[in-house]
C-alpha cells in the first residue's frame, strides 16, 4: 500500500506543479497583453486632437533622408511640409498673417485677404481663410500654371490674372493686390458713412484710396487685408516661432547646421534667427538658384550692379525652373536672416536630385525643396562625416507637373536627368 501512495503523492504534487505553472504563464500573457493593449491605449490617447484644419498645420515630422544620410556620411533631416494641409510650408505663414493681422484689428471676420502670388502663399491663404470667416482674393500673372488659378478657385478664393509687369509698374500682380485691399476698405468705409455708424472704428489700417476706381473686390462691406508676405514680419514670425522650434525640439538641440533657399526669405530668416539664439554654433546657409541675387548678397554684401537692379528689367528677371526662390530685392523678412555663408545651386542639380531622391528614397519633392536638398549635400561635405544637417521639404512635385516634372518641358529646356547618382553634384 506504501508504493501506491507515494505514486499518488508524487502525481498530486506534480499536478499541483503544473496547474500553478499553467497559472502563472496565463497571468504573464495576461499582464504582456494588458500591457500591450495599454501601450496601445496610451499612444491613442497620447496623440493630441488637432483643432480643425487650423490645428493640422506645422508639427510636421523631421525625415532622415536616409540616402543623402548615408552618401555624405552626416545626418541629413528635412522637415516635411508638404504633409501640411495646404500642401506647402506656406500654410504656417497664411496662419500667422491672418492672425496677427485679425489681432491687430486690420482684418475683420468677414473681410478679404488679398495677395499677390503664383504660388503656394496664395494656395495657403485660401486653404485657411474660411477657417477663420475670411475670403481670399489673388491676384497672379497670367502666365502662371492655369493648374494654379484653377485650384485657387476651387478653394473658393477668386482669382485675377494680369499681365506680367516689373515689380516697379502699379500693375505688377503685387501691386494690384495691394489696391484690391484698399479698394475693399474703400467700399467699408462708404458703408460706415452711409449708416453714420458712430461706434463703428474699424478702418482697417487703411486710409481709402480716392485715386482707384472698379474695385472688384466684394467683401460685403468688411474691408481688406494686404497680406504682403515678402514685407510682412508676420511671415519671418510663423517660422521663429513654429518650424525653428520644432527643428531644436526635434533633434534635441543636437544638429550642427541649417539650410534652406529663400523666395521671400521667411523660412530662411525665422529658423537661422532662432536656433542662432538657442545655440550661436549652429551654421545656416542659404542656396540660391540662377539668376538670384542673394549668393552675392549674403558672400559679397551686394546684391547686384545697377543693370540688374529689379525693376530695370522688362519681365521675370529670372532664368531658373525652380519655383517661389531666387529674388533680386532685399525683403523685410530676409533682412532678418542670420546666415554664414551661401551656395549656388542650378537648375540640373534640382532636377536629378528630385529624381535621385525619388528613386532611392520615395521622395516625391517640387523644385524649392530638391534645391534644399542640393544646398544639405554641399554643406554636409563642407562639414565633413559626423554632422547633423537639417532643411526644409517646402511642397510635393504633385504642385509641380506641368514642369519641373514633365520630361517633355524639361527636355525642351535642355535638363533631361541622366544621372547614376550623386555624380551631377561633382560637375561644377
Ligand atoms: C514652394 C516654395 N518653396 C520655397 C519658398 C521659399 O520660402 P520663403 O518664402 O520662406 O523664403 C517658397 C516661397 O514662396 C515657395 O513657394
Amino acid at each position: 500500500m506504501a508504493a501506491p501512495a507515494k505514486l499518488i503523492a508524487i502525481i498530486a504534487s506534480l499536478s499541483l506543479s503544473l496547474y500553478s505553472l499553467y497559472l502563472l504563464t496565463n497571468r504573464r500573457r495576461a499582464i504582456s497583453h494588458s500591457k500591450h493593449k495599454t501601450l496601445i491605449t496610451t499612444h491613442n490617447n497620447n496623440k493630441p486632437k488637432r483643432n480643425g484644419i487650423v490645428g493640422a498645420i506645422g508639427n510636421t515630422p523631421l525625415i532622415r533622408i536616409n540616402s543623402l544620410s548615408d552618401a555624405t556620411g552626416c545626418e541629413i533631416l528635412a522637415k516635411a511640409e508638404f504633409l501640411n494641409p495646404g500642401g506647402s510650408v506656406k500654410d504656417r505663414v497664411a496662419v500667422k498673417i491672418i492672425e496677427e493681422a485679425l489681432e491687430s484689428g486690420q482684418l475683420l471676420k468677414g473681410g478679404v485677404v488679398t495677395e499677390g502670388s503664383a504660388g503656394s502663399t496664395a494656395i495657403s491663404l485660401a486653404t485657411v481663410a474660411p477657417a477663420y470667416g475670411c475670403k481670399c482674393h489673388v491676384v497672379i500673372p497670367d502666365d502662371a500654371a492655369i493648374e494654379k488659378s484653377e485650384i485657387l478657385e476651387a478653394l473658393g478664393a477668386t482669382v485675377e490674372r494680369v499681365r506680367p509687369v516689373s515689380i516697379t509698374h502699379k500693375d505688377h500682380f503685387v501691386n494690384i493686390a495691394r489696391r484690391r485691399a484698399l479698394e475693399a476698405n474703400k467700399l467699408a468705409l462708404q458703408d460706415i458713412n452711409q449708416t453714420d455708424t458712430k461706434n463703428v472704428t474699424n478702418t482697417n489700417g487703411y486710409s481709402s484710396d480716392k485715386g482707384q476706381q472698379g474695385a472688384i473686390v466684394s467683401s460685403e462691406h468688411k474691408g481688406g487685408f494686404f497680406a504682403d508676405q515678402f514685407e510682412n514680419l508676420a511671415n519671418y514670425r510663423a517660422h521663429y516661432e513654429g518650424t525653428g522650434p520644432e527643428i531644436w525640439e526635434q533633434t534635441g538641440g543636437k544638429l550642427h547646421a541649417f539650410i534652406a533657399a529663400a523666395g521671400t526669405g521667411g523660412t530662411v530668416a525665422g529658423v537661422s534667427r532662432f536656433l542662432k539664439e538657442k545655440d550661436p554654433g549652429i551654421k545656416c546657409f542659404l542656396v540660391d538658384p540662377p539668376g538670384s541675387g542673394l549668393f552675392n548678397k549674403v558672400t559679397r554684401g551686394v546684391m547686384y550692379t545697377k543693370e540688374e537692379a529689379e525693376g530695370k528689367r522688362l519681365k521675370n528677371p529670372f532664368d531658373t525652373i525652380t519655383e517661389g526662390i531666387g529674388i533680386n530685392r532685399l525683403t523685410e523678412n530676409f533682412k532678418m536672416a542670420q546666415l554664414d555663408g551661401a551656395f549656388k545651386g542650378t537648375d540640373i542639380e534640382a532636377v536629378e536630385m528630385s529624381r535621385f531622391l525619388l528613386k532611392n528614397d520615395g521622395l516625391f519633392i517640387g523644385s524649392s525643396s530638391a534645391m534644399n536638398c542640393v544646398g544639405a549635400v554641399r554643406l554636409a561635405r563642407l562639414l565633413g562625416p559626423g554632422h547633423t544637417v537639417v532643411t526644409i521639404l517646402c511642397d510635393s512635385g504633385m504642385r509641380h507637373l506641368s514642369k519641373f516634372c514633365n520630361p517633355e518641358y524639361l527636355s525642351q529646356h535642355g535638363l533631361t536627368p541622366s544621372a547614376k547618382a550623386l555624380e551631377f553634384l561633382d560637375c561644377r
